[in-house]
């Protein structure tokens, strides 16, 4: 018998998306391409799960495609925990991406880079590796050396970008050394272009719109919107119609804006919509949203309430306020008299749900990073 082919749910999240399952994003697309051929250097901004990443490295495939001398080197700053490993992870990347056959890398690393100590090892699948130790003292000159190894790539004609994702970690590090550092290398690559990205505004605006900082004007800034509805709306309808013949455009309006339009949570629900699709499709596409959106809630339950019970009482009655004034114009004094709160207190428990990570301050107003969290907040308290 012939076996029956299952399609897979469509909607992805939590990955990298690319290719078919990559929405759109024409304009930015076309405004990356070309800013990396004229080496201009992109300060990427958005908050958590907008789709940055996703962004960038459709980008690299993209003008891959057309051009076959280009080289995307791609640096996550969540996995910098120090100089030395940004340092090895620059140079291999370079290794990776110079062409030298792996001889040729290693003595050619031995004899560019000060205080790298490069080796052969393989790695699980037989293939020979190069493994880079930094010598205990790491000359100063090393940094130079390391920093400078993208430029020798687009000397060599090349034509480079080099991503430094989630870069506001940086502050993690010696900040504003490391910053200096960076910058008094990078500001001679005039054939290299440079990405920083990033998703804590507060920290990108520090970073780069402070005068006083030395990535102050070091690109064009450039805030990554979210996906139009259009777009979005156009691929679930598309998906859905396939497994639920009657579900329409309005209906995946509905959960465009149940997930506020943040690309990560529109395709969660929209995942779950699919999966209860399958097994229901002659429910109403508005009892099937509701049962999806209190599924993905029910399995976040336990996590929320962790949150939630380890937050102090004007961190709580903050969260409210946010709820109650679509977390806009909080410090007014009807409000704060109204809720018994003083300015500083609120101001203090904001802050310290920002650093928690559980809101955030965009567009002039408070929002929650997870929509599901602001959804549970609703049917809970
Ligand atoms: N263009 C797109 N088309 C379809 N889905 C997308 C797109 N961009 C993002 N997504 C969805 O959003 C999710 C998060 O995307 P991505 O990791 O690129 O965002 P990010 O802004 O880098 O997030 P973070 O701040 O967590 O690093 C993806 O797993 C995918 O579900
Ligand atoms: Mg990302």
């Amino acid at each position: 018998m012939k076996e029956q082919k299952i399609k897979t749910n469509p909607f992805i999240f939590g990955k990298v998306v690319h290719g078919e399952n990559f929405i759109n994003r024409k304009d930015d697309r076309r405004e990356l391409i070309l800013e990396i051929k004229n080496h201009t250097n992109i300060i990427l901004y958005a908050p958590r799960r907008y789709g940055k990443t996703s962004l960038i490295l459709q980008v690299f495939e993209d003008i891959r495609k057309k051009h076959k001398n280009f080289t995307g080197i791609f640096i996550d700053f969540y996995r910098i925990n120090s100089r030395e490993k940004f340092l090895v992870t620059l140079t291999g990347e370079y290794a990776k991406n110079s062409g030298l056959s792996i001889d040729k890398i290693l003595t050619f690393l031995k004899s560019a880079v000060k205080g790298i100590i490069p080796s052969l090892s393989l790695d699980q699948n037989g293939n020979p590796k190069i493994d880079l130790q930094f010598t205990p003292d790491i000359p100063a000159a090393a940094f130079e050396d390391v920093v400078n190894l993208p430029k020798k790539l687009a000397d060599n004609g090349k034509l480079v970008c080099v991503v430094f994702d989630e870069f506001q970690e940086v502050t993690a590090l010696n900040g504003k050394d490391f910053q200096n550092e960076l910058r008094s290398v990078i500001q001679h690559h005039n054939n290299v272009s440079y990405f920083f990205s990033g998703s804590k505004q507060h920290l990108i605006q520090q970073i780069f719109n402070n005068t006083n900082n030395s990535l102050y004007n070091i690109g064009k800034m450039k805030y990554l919107h979210k996906i139009p509805k259009e777009e979005f709306t156009q691929f679930i309808t598309t998906e859905i119609i396939s497994v639920k013949p009657d579900f329409n455009k309005n209906d995946a309006s509905s959960l465009y804006n149940t997930a506020d339009g943040i690309s990560y949570y529109v395709q969660m629900l929209a995942h779950e919509f699919y999966n209860i699709s399958l097994l229901n499709k002659n429910l109403p596409s508005a009892t099937i949203l509701e049962s999806a959106k209190n599924n993905l809630m029910d399995n976040k339950n336990e996590e929320f309430l962790f949150i939630y019970e380890n937050l102090n009482l004007s961190q709580k009655k903050a969260l409210e306020l946010i709820l109650e004034n679509a977390g806009r114009s909080l410090f007014r004094q009807e409000v704060l008299a109204k809720n018994k709160i003083a300015s500083a207190t609120l101001k203090k428990a904001l802050s310290k749900l920002i650093e928690k990570g559980i809101i955030s301050f965009e567009n002039n107003h408070y929002c929650y990073q997870d929509i599901f969290f602001k959804h549970w907040l609703i049917k809970t308290i």
